[in-house]
């Protein structure tokens, strides 16, 4: 199948021509983040407005890149949720006009399915089923069970801040700007992880629900106080990052405890982080399951990982061109297609 996939469900602007769920012949993305870094966070308004002005631009240029046209594609995948209800309904708004007026079926997608089948693009084959899924995103962190393309359960999740917002908000206390994760790791690079122990949140035995507000609130009074004045702001980064991954690391064993996995994944925008992404493969070594992690242009939101989820779901992601909405808070769970 050759599918295009429209990505708008935050504040990147995404398209990508894929075939067969795997080989990416065109990967577009224009960030947002010059409009949006001078409020320390995502405005929903400016969002919504970007992708109307980008959007049409980006389908076009995907195409061109792929060197292929409309007439060409065997389907049409676009984020239906969850994600700002004013960025996804323009991508689910152009999605369904390009389906109707060509005929093309049309996908929609859970913008996390399109994150858990991110890693498998460009590999000649899928790992077996059932695999786990560490899903680490601004919005969201999760452990998921993913026992077939439309049979996902999550199995852990966070109690409080995603991991990614945990870095955003880190960030901040450390005046970097937003998104927080990618200036993190630069300054953590130069800091020592073992300088200051902030506190890991341990879980009862066998849960694998996480948090991180805690993590973010003890860099916060540290950073207050005479001591943390004092501090080398590499060696706060560091020591952050290093509670971050330790926590996600642990959640992840685990999981991989609890159901003789043949394979894991590692995807989300935090899946770019470098630390995490060793820790994970040390754990991999370990404990013999095979790790895959997606390169980091398909870690953050992009749309190849959405025409990916497409081909994989099909007919369960099926939708009526007249009828698909955008819907911010789209349950994870597949619903019994409506075409
Ligand atoms: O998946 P994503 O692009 O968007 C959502 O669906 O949320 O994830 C964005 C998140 C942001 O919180 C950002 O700070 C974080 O991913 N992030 C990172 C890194 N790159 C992006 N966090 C840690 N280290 C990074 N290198
Ligand atoms: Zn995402």
């Amino acid at each position: 199948m050759l599918l295009l996939g429209i990505e708008t469900s935050c504040d990147d602007t995404a398209t990508a021509v894929v075939r067969d769920g795997r080989a990416v012949l065109a990967n577009v993305s224009t960030n947002q983040d010059a409009f949006h870094a001078k409020f320390g966070g995502i405005v929903p308004e400016i969002a919504s407005r970007q992708h109307l002005a980008l959007l049409s631009a980006a389908v076009q240029d995907a195409l061109e890149r792929a060197e292929v046209t409309l007439a060409d594609l065997d389907g049409i995948a676009v984020t239906a949720g969850p994600g700002l209800i004013g960025s996804l309904v323009i991508g689910v708004a152009s999605a369904k006009a390009l389906a109707y007026a060509t005929g093309k079926p049309l996908y929609g997608v859970n913008h996390l399915h399109g994150h858990i089948f991110a890693p498998f693009l460009e590999l000649d084959a899928d790992p077996d089923y059932p695999f786990l899924a560490l899903l680490v995103s601004g919005g969201h962190s999760q452990l998921v069970h993913v026992a077939s393309p439309i049979d996902l359960r999550v199995i852990g999740r966070t109690r409080d801040d995603a991991a990614g917002e945990a870095f955003d908000k880190t960030a901040r206390l450390l005046g970097l700007p937003f998104p927080g994760g990618p200036g993190i790791e630069r300054l953590a690079a130069g800091g020592d992880p073992a300088a200051l122990a902030f506190p890991r949140h341990r879980a009862e035995r066998g849960s694998l629900d996480m948090s991180f507000s805690g993590i973010k609130t003890a860099v916060r009074y540290f950073l207050e106080s005479p001591a943390g004045r004092a501090a080398r702001p590499q060696d706060v980064a560091a020591s952050f990052q290093a509670a971050v991954v330790d926590v996600l690391v642990d959640r992840l064993a685990r999981a991989a405890e609890q159901h003789p996995y043949r394979a894991a994944v590692l995807s989300g925008g935090v899946a770019a982080n470098s630390a995490l992404r060793e820790a994970c493969g040390a754990w991999s070594r370990r404990s013999g399951i095979p790790l895959l992690v997606p390169p980091p242009r398909y870690c953050t939101d992009n749309a190849a990982m959405i025409a990916a989820a497409a081909d994989r779901q099909g007919d369960a992601a099926r939708a009526d061109a007249r009828r698909l909405s955008a819907n911010p808070n789209m349950p994870f769970t597949l619903a019994p297609a409506v075409v």
